[in-house]
């Protein structure tokens, strides 16, 4: 009877050491982190030079950056163009890291009649603009299934402030708007369609991964902001706009947010 009840012992003591030995390889770290995030190399290229990297992680084709920037405990990630895989590093970095809030930082196309190249907007909700049903006439837009009823992910108020504030101090108030950001898996090049985007959302700005990764964050329950640098007005100009500007917009936004760790508790 001993000997049954000491290797039961053994057995559930294994399993118990298996458990955790699993754990710790989801988990990478277990202090609590600022997540960063951007589509694009050229979006974190500021934010990795002025960054303590102490290592980096690969998972799945993404690497994390793992280390502290501005005095913060900090993973920065570069998750890829687009939707999908927008969605899928914000996933993954939930998963591995324990993340108490995320910015996600770059660039976009003003959507506004407000907003000129090099403007900053912070994104107070976002939208998958180009969800939908297609019937006989065409694209319907409907709010996804699963995410907020009326379609609009609502960033988080207290770094919403925070980052007009900073982004404020950084360029002047006159630059800067608070707004609805579209995300969409196209690159808008199109006046009539920027026309739909103010009409339909009462859109700020455009881009490819701001409302896929607010549904994420949503679903982990984890605060997050948007902050975008006008590349493009969006229009028949916006490629050849885009080229010349993404460089210098990309790091503009990561300046405002390297400012917004230094103020962040
Ligand atoms: N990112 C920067 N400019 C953009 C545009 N015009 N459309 C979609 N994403 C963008």
């Amino acid at each position: 009877m001993i000997k049954k009840i000491g290797l039961l012992f053994v057995f559930v003591s294994c399993l118990l050491i298996f458990q955790c030995v699993l754990a710790a390889e989801n988990v990478a770290g277990s202090e609590k982190r600022i997540g960063i995030m951007s589509a694009m190399d050229n979006e974190i290229n500021l934010l990795l030079t002025n960054a303590d990297i102490e290592y980096e992680d690969k998972v799945g084709g993404i690497t994390f950056h793992v280390g502290t920037l501005c005095g913060k405990n900090v993973v920065i990630v570069r998750s890829g163009i687009g939707k999908v895989l927008s969605a899928a590093g914000t996933a993954a970095l939930f998963n591995r890291y324990d993340i108490s809030e995320l910015i996600f930082t770059g660039v976009a196309g003003g959507v506004s009649d407000e907003t000129q190249l090099l403007d900053i907007v912070i994104a107070t909700d976002l939208v998958q603009h180009d969800y939908g049903t297609i019937d006989s006439s065409g694209h319907v837009w409907t709010p996804p299934y699963d995410g907020p009823e009326d379609g609009f992910f609502q960033c988080d108020s207290s770094l919403v402030d925070l980052a007009y504030k900073t982004a404020a101090e950084t360029i002047g108030e006159d630059h800067v708007f608070k707004g609805t950001v579209v995300s969409g898996d196209q690159f808008v090049s199109s006046s009539s369609y920027v026309k739909l985007l103010q009409e339909r959302f009462d859109a700020y700005a455009c881009e490819m991964e701001g409302a896929s990764v607010a549904a994420v964050c949503r679903q982990y329950e984890i605060p997050f902001v948007v902050i975008r640098t006008m590349s493009d007005k969006a229009d028949g100009l916006a490629v050849e706009s885009y080229e010349n500007w993404v460089e210098t917009a990309a790091d503009q936004s990561s300046s405002v947010v390297m400012k917004m760790l230094k103020e962040m508790d």
